[in-house]
């Protein structure tokens, strides 16, 4: 098997991968799409460690690298030693002497930074309070496929400013695609990530705009994207969340009235019907959710190939 050209050690971010690394991870995925099964990753074995629950991030990677010849080990943070105390430093070091990766779901970014440093092994960030990479790159690779091109498009991000819309922030500003965000007063995307995603955008020649406002942003938005009001974690503050975030920041016929007739939307699912989207809206025909969740899987897999400079 050929080395190819490695990209970082770990994925912790979308500001881990440049803009060209996007692009190849992207057309790679695409081929993957087309030519699932092959031998890439024979030997080499992936811890997911995951602090929260999942479906298509769990899935979607134990798949992709079974696909690939790899295998996978998942280890529920509740039943392993950090549980009963063990240090996330601790356990880093130990993981690294049997694994070729981890793959981690956590609710501190923190502990993706421990594991980064005290690992030789890859780290893939499967979801932290702060980022969503992952995710990310599934979603552009769908918007690759239904616009062929990022220039000129305007994605508008209407709901809670968490990790999705911290990490899709950095995703379109690198790519060069608009984004604009409505999110209520104190529940917008992290600072440090919306002046990181700037700098991009006077590289890319794209915008970031955070407003409070969905009916003016989304007049000439191409995709309209929204995620739970409610995060894992958050569950306790979810009456109050619903009682800020429904009335306004709800998608559905009624806000789309604003946008053009040929606007897609997207959700990184799971969706609460009734909640952040109607059914109308992520059941109806300008929904893409199922094709960003099918692409989760061959994305990761260009991903790791990519990462660990495997040549396809
Ligand atoms: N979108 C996403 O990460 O889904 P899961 O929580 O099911 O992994
Ligand atoms: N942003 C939500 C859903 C992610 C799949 C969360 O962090 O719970």
């Amino acid at each position: 098997m050929d080395e190819g050209v490695k990209m970082k050690k770990d994925f912790l971010s979308i500001d881990d991968i440049k803009k060209e690394e996007i692009l190849d991870v992207i057309d790679l995925a695409i081929q993957l799409k087309k030519k699932p099964i092959g031998n890439f990753l024979n030997g080499k074995v992936f811890c997911l460690l995951f602090e929260k629950p999942s479906t298509r991030t769990r899935v979607s990677f134990e798949s992709g690298i079974k696909q690939l010849s790899g295998s996978t080990i998942y280890l529920d943070a509740t039943t392993s030693q950090i549980s009963r105390g063990e240090t996330v430093e601790d356990t880093a070091r130990v993981l690294d002497r049997y694994v070729n990766a981890i793959i981690a779901r956590v609710f501190s970014h923190k502990t993706l930074e421990i594991m980064s440093k005290y690992m030789n092994a890859h780290v893939i960030n499967a979801l932290s309070n702060l980022e969503h990479p992952c995710q990310i790159l599934a979603d552009l690779m769908t918007i690759k496929e239904r616009f062929k091109d990022f220039n000129s498009l305007k994605l508008v991000y209407i709901g809670n400013g968490n990790n999705v819309c911290n990490s899709l922030l950095l995703g379109c500003a690198k790519v060069g695609m608009d984004m604009a965000v409505a999110c209520p007063k104190g529940y917008g995307p992290d600072e440090k990530i919306v002046e990181l995603a700037r700098n991009y955008t006077n590289v890319s020649k794209s915008s970031v705009t955070i407003g409070i406002e969905p009916k003016e942003m989304v007049k000439d938005a191409n995709i309209i994207y929204n995620d739970t009001f409610i995060s894992m974690g958050n569950e306790k503050e979810k009456q109050k969340r619903l009682g800020i975030f429904v009335p306004k920041y709800q998608v559905n016929e009624k806000l789309l009235r604003w946008a053009s007739s040929d606007v897609f939307y997207m959700h990184c699912l799971p969706a609460h019907r009734g909640e952040e989207v109607t059914p109308e809206v992520i059941d109806g025909p300008r929904s893409i959710v199922f094709d960003q969740a099918e692409n989760r899987m061959h994305v990761q897999k260009a991903l790791i190939l990519k990462m660990m400079g495997i040549k396809f």
